[in-house]
């Protein structure tokens, strides 16, 4: 097998690089544009390895990615690429229209062209794997959990972006006969992964002594899924699933915000120590939520589960504690990161009068049945 990676410098791609040299007889070319999420220390451990290569290019490039097609004729291609931070997308969403929408169309169009050029059995094996998230689903209220039926419902520019391109892939299925795979999972957490995401940051900030910003009263609620879990599901689904068919991933692992940031706190306390300003707990502040932030996420795993035999490996207790283990055993690959630039500032703080506008569009609007209020305020 010859597979293509996209994103492979990312938190998520990395894992699914170092996995597929790890545990398959796959070789592998990853191909990233290197924006500032990506890090190619976190494939250090494959980058000798012969069945491994590197290209740096952007999923948007139509020649590039038509040459690259040609050259490597891929048995599949996993896509990652995406600009993936909330926050970010909230300050300026052009990135995220230009990779998510933009890139993924070029990415199916030159599939399409690849694909078209191949012999019909080899076409039939081939497989686009489209790789989103369950933030297009929207919020969920107090019960319920997404469903690989569950409507599209997308808050935030982000959110909106993997929606459309979600769509673009399924579109891409039906019409040309494209040979996709969508899979929408929950948050994922663990080693690699850049520190402006909630779990990294608070890790980081919690071992500075610096002040942990919660957003809102900290009562989201989110499903976590250890990163390395992901990747086996992905290759899982790669390897097992249907042409055409979705799945929904994730960890059965629902906590509050605030019960994530308390569990760090405590994690760091016992495995570095105290710090001499006191309990880690004591640094949390609750400051101005997110703008659109959905109250609720849950994913509904049994159809991989059942139809798959997927299960994650890792409890949320477990992988929280391997996670901050692995950040405090790691500062050469967090400290660059950190050093060059404002990784752990706030972002995506829009001040405007959003909440009189948002406000009524949970009571009586289409899908109010299953949402409460999108802010937990
Ligand atoms: N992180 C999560 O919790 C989560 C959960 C579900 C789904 N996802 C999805 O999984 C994928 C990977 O997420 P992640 O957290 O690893 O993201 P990430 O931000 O850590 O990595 C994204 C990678 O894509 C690369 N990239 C960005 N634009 C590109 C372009 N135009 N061409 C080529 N490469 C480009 C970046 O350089 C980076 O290496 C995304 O599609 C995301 O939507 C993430």
């Amino acid at each position: 097998m010859q597979v293509i990676v996209t994103g492979g410098a990312g938190f998520i791609g990395s894992s699914v690089c170092r996995h597929l040299i790890g545990a398959t007889p796959w070789s592998v070319v990853n191909l990233d544009k290197l924006t500032y999420a990506a890090n190619l220390d976190s494939l250090a451990s494959i980058a000798g390895n012969e069945r491994y290569r590197f290209v740096h290019g952007d999923i948007a490039d139509a020649s590039l990615m038509r040459a690259l097609l040609e050259e490597v004729r891929p048995d599949a291609v996993i896509h990652l690429a995406a600009e993936s931070h909330v926050d970010r997308s909230i300050e300026g969403a052009a990135d995220f229209i230009h990779t998510n929408i933009n890139g993924t169309f070029v990415l199916l169009e030159e599939a399409r062209r690849y694909c078209d050029s191949l012999p019909a059995e080899r076409r039939a094996a081939f497989r686009l794997h489209h790789v989103s998230t369950d933030e297009v689903f929207g919020s969920l209220g107090e019960t319920g959990r997404f469903t690989e039926t569950t409507p599209y419902d997308p808050s935030s520019p982000y959110a909106a972006s993997k929606a459309a391109s979600d769509h673009l892939v399924r579109a891409w299925g039906r019409t040309y006969g494209l040979p996709v795979l969508i899979t929408n999972c929950s948050n994922n957490y663990g080693p690699y992964q850049f520190p402006e995401k909630l779990v990294p940051l608070m890790i980081l900030r919690a071992l500075k002594g610096k002040p942990l910003p919660v957003y809102g009263l900290g009562e989201n609620i989110r499903d976590w899924l250890y990163v390395e879990d992901h990747a086996e599901a992905l290759i899982t689904v790669l390897t097992r699933a249907e042409p055409g068919s979705t799945y929904n991933i994730g960890g059965a692992s629902e906590r509050r915000n605030i019960d994530i940031v308390e569990a760090i706190c405590d994690l760091i306390d016992e495995l570095a120590g105290p710090h001499p300003s006191g309990k880690r707990r004591e640094l949390i502040t609750f400051v101005e939520d997110r703008p659109g932030h959905d109250a609720r996420y849950a994913i509904d795993a049994s159809r991989v589960q059942d139809e798959l035999s997927w299960q994650p490996a890792h409890d949320l207790a477990s992988g929280l504690r391997r996670t901050v283990q692995w950040y405090l055993d790691n500062e050469a690959w967090w400290q660059p990161l950190i050093a060059r630039g404002n990784a752990l500032a706030r972002r995506g703080v829009y001040k405007t009068a959003w909440r009189a506008v948002t406000a009524p569009v949970w009571a009586g609007a289409p899908g109010a049945d299953r949402s409460t209020p999108r802010s937990t305020r």
